[in-house]
């Protein structure tokens, strides 16, 4: 069995859906969840799904090798980043080659960027008047969004629609590709390899 680590920072919910979608696979399971976030919400959701989680300073991730070292003993096969906001450092990255990727809520390169997540995202995106957004989930490299672009599935915007209304279109759209993604790159032999879908 393949294992997969999430790091997140907030509620949760494509989380809650990676470790719900692979409760029913026998090609890989959520080890473990991660967040910088002691009081994140994903922490009562792994409590209910019964997911070990950990909450961690910046001392433990970026000024020290503490989070590195539970990284090892964890051995993950893929480090999924669901709604994680914290840069992740280069000296971690070294260690899991093309073995992070990350979620973003809009068509990269297009909204990305520092400052550019969340509801930040999709609020930029209304106020342009865009007439479609997506979703993006890439490989994590030193700059934020700027990784080699697995997927991208894209949604259109009605002139009516509020930035609240865009940010469930774009849940809907995680909710049903990032599972299918994450098992997709799970069977894929050289993990080494950035892969285009
Ligand atoms: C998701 O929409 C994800 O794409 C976004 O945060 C949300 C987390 O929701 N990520 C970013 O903006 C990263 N730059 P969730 O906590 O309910 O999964």
């Amino acid at each position: 069995m393949k294992r997969i680590v999430i790091f997140a920072s907030g509620s949760g919910s494509n989380a809650e859906n990676l470790i719900r979608f692979f409760q029913n696979s026998d090609l890989g399971s959520v080890t473990q969840v991660l967040t910088n976030n002691p009081h994140a919400k994903v922490l009562d959701r792994c409590k209910r799904l019964d997911i070990p989680a950990f909450s961690f300073n910046r001392q433990a991730f970026s000024k020290s090798e503490n989070v590195l070292n539970l990284l090892k003993i964890a051995q993950p096969d893929l480090i999924v980043l669901a709604g994680f906001l914290w840069k992740f450092p280069e000296f971690i990255l070294k260690e899991f080659e093309n073995k992070v990727i990350n979620i973003h809520p809009a068509l990269l390169p297009k909204y990305g960027g520092k400052g550019m997540y969340g509801m930040h995202v999709h609020n930029a995106v209304v106020e342009n008047k865009e007439s479609e957004t997506g979703i993006t989930i890439h490989y994590v490299n030193e700059n934020y969004d700027e990784g080699a672009i697995i997927f991208q599935a894209k949604c259109s915007i009605l002139p009516s629609d509020s930035a609240e209304d865009v940010a469930s279109k774009i849940h809907q759209l995680e909710f049903e590709h990032f599972p299918k993604v994450v098992e997709k790159l799970l069977g894929t032999e050289a993990l080494e390899v950035p892969l285009k879908y």
